[in-house]
């Protein structure tokens, strides 16, 4: 596989990230927020939307795996690293690279909420909606994109690609 053609620019990210981050400042404003960054592939959005940040906030990560496929999640969910700052009584949003079916999504609000958060909410990249199996309302989205496979700006294939600064279709080699 290689990387195929831009979906989303590096321009167009950036342009988007401030506005999701100027949002997020408003919204957030007298508010405890707790930043829960979805491990590993949101780490490049959280970093760029912390730098427009200038709210008191705190930031935590938390990691899930799934089983069954790489490409194709199958809905069974489970957490390979735990949070670690409490969540209880705070206003926690939940940083996403994508959702997709959105079994992940679901497993993962589900074990915030469990914590009794002040209030949950999602921020996520990129939105694949034709591909939501599960209802799941994202607070924030940056884009909405059709179904196909993408890589690049935290997203990987086999764990590559996560270092390109826009997000691009990957197509087989010839
Ligand atoms: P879901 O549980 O089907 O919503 O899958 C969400 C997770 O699958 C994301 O957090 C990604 O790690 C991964 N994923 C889904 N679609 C893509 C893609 O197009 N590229 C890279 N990873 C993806």
């Amino acid at each position: 596989m290689k990387v195929g053609k831009v979906l989303i620019s590096q321009e167009q990210i950036q342009s988007r990230v401030k506005e999701l981050a100027s949002r997020i400042s408003l919204d957030y404003r007298e508010k405890d927020l707790l930043m829960v960054c979805i491990l590993k592939g949101a780490f490049m959005f959280l970093g760029d939307l912390l730098k427009h940040l200038s709210i008191p906030l705190k930031i935590d990560f938390m990691a899930t795996s799934s089983y069954g496929r790489r490409t194709k999640t199958t809905g069974k969910v489970r957490i390979t690293k735990e949070l670690e700052v409490d969540a209880h009584g705070r206003h926690v949003l939940v940083v996403e690279d994508i959702v997709d079916t959105g079994h992940t999504l679901k497993f993962i609000l589900d074990y915030l909420a469990s914590k009794e958060p002040a209030s949950l909410k999602v921020c996520a990249l990129l939105d694949k909606k034709e591909r939501r199996e599960v209802p799941i309302n994202i607070d924030y989205v940056g884009f909405t994109i059709p179904n196909v496979f993408v890589v690049g700006y935290g997203l990987d294939y086999a764990e590559r690609y996560r270092n390109l600064p826009y997000v691009a279709s990957l197509v087989e080699e010839d």
